[in-house]
């Protein structure tokens, strides 16, 4: 890792610091009611600064450019591993939010049933909304780490960016694989830790720590630790792929406008007055995670489990 991105990441998190003290940042328990928070919160900006057509995750770029059709490259990838399914296939999207990843896939596939389960009330009303003229799509309130359905009633489970927030990560693999068919798959495109992420410099490791804070994760895991989690469980892993080289783009997008925020300092004191918090702290995460995810801190990952 070059010094030059360390000094980056150092100057960050200085900056920050002048706004919100990083230590109360570290503090923070990241509980149920705070995630819903964050969400119901940062609503309005992730509809006006990220993505208007309702995505909450990041857009996956292979040119080397931001463009908003990104942001549906997880669901064509998905949408590939439905087609191998007969129709009427049971599909569940843990951490469903505004219903994009759901809704994308019930157009495309109109003879499969799809389940979107969510923790935050004020997403799932967005995604019943959008979703209402559509026969084969449900939304219910409740926790991955305690599902609301019985044992083996989904062909294919799916998340996009939603098991990092996980307090329990293996209450929440163990629940997946019981609501599992068996053979049935577990499809996650999500952050996740670099292996050895505890050898990278402490200025790196804070500053992956308040990403994932302010981001409302309160810890992140290691991919091949939580890879070892799944297989305990009974998972087999079936597929592993990288794609933190496409989030860049995007990243790199929201650092842009972070900058536009921490920049002069009696600017972002301002905008912190006229903020809500959790809206205002998402400018923490944006400043700093394409560096940590440059330095292989933190990454974006493609793991496929099968019961
Ligand atoms: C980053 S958003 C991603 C939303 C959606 N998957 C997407 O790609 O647009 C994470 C979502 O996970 C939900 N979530 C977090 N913890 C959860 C839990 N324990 N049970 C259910 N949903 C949860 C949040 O409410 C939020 O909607």
């Amino acid at each position: 890792m070059s010094t030059n991105l360390q000094q980056q990441i150092e100057n960050s998190l200085e900056q920050i610091n002048k706004i919100f003290p990083v230590q109360a940042i570290l503090n923070q328990e990241v509980t149920k009611s705070f995630i819903r928070n964050y969400h119901t919160y940062s609503s309005w900006g992730y509809k006006y600064l990220h993505s208007r057509e309702g995505s909450l995750h990041l857009a996956m770029n292979y040119e080397g450019y931001f463009t908003p059709q990104g942001f549906y490259e997880q669901t064509r990838i998905i949408h590939q591993f439905l087609e191998a399914y007969p129709a009427h296939t049971q599909v569940l999207e843990l951490g469903s939010g505004n219903g994009f990843n759901t809704i994308d896939l019930a157009k495309k596939n109109p003879q499969r049933h799809f389940t979107g389960l969510d923790l935050t009330p004020a997403s799932l009303r967005t995604a019943r909304q959008k979703s209402a003229k559509l026969s084969n799509t449900r939304f219910t309130e409740g926790d991955f780490q305690q599902l609301p359905f019985g044992d083996e009633s989904f062909d294919v489970v799916f998340e996009i960016e939603a098991l990092s927030h996980a307090n329990q990560p293996q209450k929440a693999l163990q629940e997946a694989y019981r609501v599992l068919k068996p053979n049935g798959l577990l499809i996650a495109i999500d952050g996740f830790r670099y292996p050895n992420f505890e050898q990278q410099p402490t200025s790196i490791q804070k500053a992956a720590q308040l990403v994932e804070i302010t981001m409302a994760v309160q810890q992140g895991v290691e991919i091949q630790d939580w890879i070892k989690m799944a297989n305990q469980i009974g998972f087999a892993l079936q597929e592993q792929a990288d794609y933190s080289a496409f989030v860049i783009p995007n990243l790199t997008r929201l650092c842009n406008m972070a900058k536009e925020y921490f920049y002069p300092t009696w600017r972002a004191k301002l905008l912190k007055l006229l903020l809500p918090t959790h809206l205002a702290k998402n400018a923490v995460a944006g400043l700093l995670i394409g560096a940590t995810v440059k330095a292989k801190a933190q990454g974006y990952f493609k793991v496929v489990l099968q019961k």
